[in-house]
């Protein structure tokens, strides 16, 4: 059974909780940060980038069903026009791993990609030695892309993945 979560916006008061989450290596491993923040102060500039441009980047914490932060999601490149974003995930709170909560809050946030920010797909790039990661996506819709790269990976990531608004209402109906 998929565990409850809940996705709020992103504030400043979570700049400390981020970056120890951000720099735990074992978190850290697959992100592929091209630049990993130094201190909870570029953490702190991080989010205040998120906070001043949402028309192009939403970040969210996640919470577990007690309310309890345990990881956050983002849209990155968020092109209005196109109807395009790239999504991310961590999951800081190591021990609720494959529990299921990456999925549910993959799902929440593709909710909230195709209902409130009305997009037409949505991408992602990760490494394909993530197992834990590949998995998670597909178990929330996402399809693995191949051939022609229709986006240029970061970081290294050498895994495409994507979903389509009509996948996911499919999915949604199906559920
Ligand atoms: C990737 C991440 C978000 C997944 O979160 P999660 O809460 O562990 O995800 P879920 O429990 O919903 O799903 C994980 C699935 O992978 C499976 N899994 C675990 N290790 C695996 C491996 N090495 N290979 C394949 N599948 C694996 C789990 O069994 C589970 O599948 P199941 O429900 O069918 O049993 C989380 O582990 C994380 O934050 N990792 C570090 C940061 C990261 O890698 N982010 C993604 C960057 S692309």
């Amino acid at each position: 059974m998929m565990p409850e979560v809940r996705l709020r916006p992103i504030r400043m008061s979570d700049a400390e909780r981020c970056f120890r989450w951000v720099t735990d290596p074992e978190v850290a491993l697959h992100l592929g940060l091209t630049r990993p923040p130094r201190s909870v102060r570029e953490e702190r500039a991080w989010i205040a980038t998120v906070l001043s441009d949402p028309e192009h980047l939403r970040m969210f914490v996640v919470e577990d069903g007690e309310g309890r932060p345990i990881g956050t999601t983002t849209l990155r490149g968020i092109e209005p026009e196109e109807g395009l974003a790239h999504f991310g995930i961590l999951i800081g709170e190591k021990h609720l791993w494959d529990q299921g909560y990456g999925t549910a809050a993959t799902r929440e946030t593709l909710a909230f990609a195709f209902r409130e920010l009305d997009l037409r797909e949505v991408r992602l790039s990760c490494y394909s030695r993530n197992g834990r990661a590949r998995r998670c996506y597909e178990k929330a819709g996402f399809e693995v892309v191949r051939g022609g790269a229709l986006w240029k990976p970061e970081g290294g990531a050498d895994l495409r993945m994507r979903i389509t608004r009509g996948e996911w209402e499919a999915r949604a109906e199906g559920e």
